[in-house]
């Protein structure tokens, strides 16, 4: 039985990959830290928990919810994102859905048609390509040449065609961790409007964001640009509810409704208790997701010099938001007498015991993606294991 055309186009999630074969070596005992988990390491915390826990008990959560959402958590969505980007949202203009994950996947399958085209700035997250394969539409990866990983107009008017239908912004970026300024976004944001180019804005990074480093949502740059965007978020990483399967989209009403249409003959709606919880997440104190921010901040600024000074690895740009570095590693994999990225990963797993992602699923082959979502001991000892691994393998080489 041949699999379809489209699934046969798709990838298996490298960062998922790598994190399945490194709970493999960890449940055969070998002592691994794993740096390639997209997730943050803390529990959810407590007053979430307690909602959820209230909201079983009261026994509202053992039936269906409308497909799109409960009311009340749509209101909950509008009122954060309206405290956050100034822009206020009807409930029908804004979807819950089962993770920032399946809003992507939902957003590809109601706006493209065979063959529909999907600009995707490189590195961009792994899932992107895939949905959009999944969706009969075709992903452009695009050369970005601005300062970090970057997009600038320019390279995407290079990339753009007639059959252009989206472009995917991701700010705070997973993996380089660099937020697009707001001259940046703006500029773009007009070039998609005049283009009639959908800019779909994934910002489910922006409460991660350190050392002073301002975040702008595309939202926010005025009613044209807004009205053209797609808001693309979740509670995922600012509230470590990853588990909890819950992200949200805010934008056009018609665009919002046929993804409710296509989620209703799909997962139908999201977790009740998860939405529950969600609604607690957003009123809520944000004191403790602001705790985990600045504990990310913390690790970044211990991390970064540390990975900058390791032979080979080159990272300029220091990350803004998000929990991940993005060096160019291509200098490293030659030292150690390595032809690909892949080899020198595969090898600091099974020798070094550390797990990272080979950035060739990101559209960047010569770097790799380290997560810096864990404890600040395993952070130093991985780094220790790096730096030796190098020095044991680069005087090997000479
Ligand atoms: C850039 C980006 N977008 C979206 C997601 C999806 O998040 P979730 O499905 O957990 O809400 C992730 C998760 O890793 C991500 O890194």
């Amino acid at each position: 039985m041949a699999l379809s055309k489209n699934v046969m186009k798709v990838q298996p999630s490298a960062t998922l990959a790598m994190s399945a074969k490194t709970k493999e070596m960890i449940a055969k005992g070998v002592d691994v830290i794993n740096l390639s988990i997209g997730q943050p390491d803390f529990v959810t915390p407590k007053y979430i928990q307690d909602a959820a826990i209230a909201a079983i008990r009261s026994g509202k959560t053992s039936f269906y919810t409308p497909a799109s959402g409960l009311p009340e958590l749509k209101t909950a969505i509008g009122q954060r994102i309206e405290a956050e980007t100034g822009v206020h949202y009807d409930n029908k203009q804004i979807i819950a859905t089962t993770g920032a994950k399946f809003a992507l996947y939902l957003i590809f399958q109601v706006i493209l048609n065979p063959d529909d085209e999907v600009l995707l700035p490189a590195p961009f997250w792994v899932s992107y390509a895939e949905q959009v394969h999944l969706a009969s539409g075709q992903p452009v990866a695009v050369k970005t040449t601005g300062a970090g990983h970057k997009a600038t107009v320019e390279d995407l008017e290079q990339a753009r065609t007639s059959k252009t239908k989206a472009l995917v912004l991701n700010s705070p970026q997973n993996p380089s961790g660099l937020i697009y300024t707001k001259e940046e976004l703006t500029a773009i944001g007009n070039w998609a409007v005049a283009h009639d180019i959908l800019l779909v804005s994934d910002e489910i990074y922006s409460n991660l964001v350190y050392n002073g480093n301002q975040f702008v949502s595309a939202v926010s740059l005025g009613e044209t640009i807004q009205k053209n965007t797609l808001l693309v978020t979740g509670v995922s990483k600012t509230y470590a509810m990853t588990g909890w399967r819950m992200g949200y989209v805010l934008g056009d009403a018609a665009i919002v409704k046929a993804m409710g249409t296509v989620a209703s003959h799909a997962t139908g709606n999201p977790t009740a208790v998860s939405q529950y919880a969600t609604i607690a997440a957003l009123s809520g104190s944000q004191a403790d997701a602001e705790k985990m921010r600045q504990a990310f901040e913390q690790r970044l600024n211990l991390l970064y010099p540390k990975i900058q000074s390791l032979p080979g690895f080159a990272l300029a740009e220091k990350p803004q938001g998000a929990f991940y570095l993005f060096p160019n590693v291509k200098q490293a994999v030659a030292l150690c007498g390595y032809s690909t990225t892949e080899a020198f990963v595969d090898a600091l797993l099974e020798e070094a015991n550390v797990a990272v992602v080979p950035g060739r699923a990101f559209g960047q082959p010569d770097n790799i993606r380290i997560s810096y979502a864990t404890d600040q001991a395993s952070l130093d000892e991985a780094y220790r294991r790096i730096a030796a691994f190098i020095q044991a393998k680069s005087s090997t080489e000479a």
